[in-house]
């Protein structure tokens, strides 16, 4: 039990958080349009981009950041990236309306550079409400900034395609690693082994 003397005042008449206590992805996406906690981020950007997804989906995705054209559209992986995460989708029998897609922060940085880690961590707030809200099976974590949020001391070429478990907020969370398919639009050859870790998707849902 919380001993109250050790609290100050401050702690106690603190506001709540409104990240924290919202209780609808319209509510929380809402909160991440109006973010301005990256100034940089936040200037450069046309729009932040929440997710996009049933509120109930069985899977998640998390990429890394958006883009050109999902800064200028408001949704994730519409791009090129984008078109081949839905082939791979389709491939395994997931129709792209009926998972989540997000990415580890909702603005695009300036000229694509790596997101920083204050940013990430400014926005992890955000993507575990999402988590907490949505409850899905299955996350799955697209690229090494992905992993990284979650598994920091993992290689994404070592982890990718071995599901694990982790406690996030009060739930425990399978995570299944994967290349990032933007790594299949750069190295065509690449693409056998992209597809072959997607099937793990499938066979790990199958028996969840
Ligand atoms: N588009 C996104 O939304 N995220 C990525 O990580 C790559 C492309």
């Amino acid at each position: 039990m919380t001993d109250l003397t050790e609290l100050s005042q401050g702690d106690l008449f603190a506001p709540p958080d409104p990240v924290v206590t919202c209780r609808t992805l319209e509510e929380l996406h809402g909160l991440i349009r109006d973010c301005t906690k990256c100034e940089e981020v936040a200037e450069y950007r046309s729009q932040a981009v929440p997710g996009v997804g049933p509120a109930d989906a069985r899977v998640v995705f998390i990429g890394e950041a958006p883009g050109r054209w999902e800064d200028q559209k408001g949704e994730p992986f519409v791009g090129d990236a984008g078109a081949y995460l839905t082939e791979l989708l389709e491939k395994i029998g997931l129709a792209r309306s009926e998972v989540f897609i997000t990415n580890v922060i909702k603005c695009r940085p300036p000229e694509n550079r790596n997101p920083k880690t204050p940013e990430m961590e400014n926005c992890l707030p955000y993507l575990e409400r999402q988590l907490a809200l949505i409850k899905p099976d299955l996350v799955v974590l697209l690229g090494r900034v992905a992993l990284e949020r979650f598994f920091p001391r993992e290689k994404i070429t070592e982890a990718a395609a071995v599901p694990r478990k982790k406690v996030v907020g009060d739930r425990e969370i399978t995570f299944l690693p994967m290349l990032h398919p933007a790594f299949g639009i750069r190295r065509q050859d690449l693409k056998p082994e992209i597809e072959k870790q997607f099937w793990t998707i499938r066979e790990v849902l199958d028996q969840l």
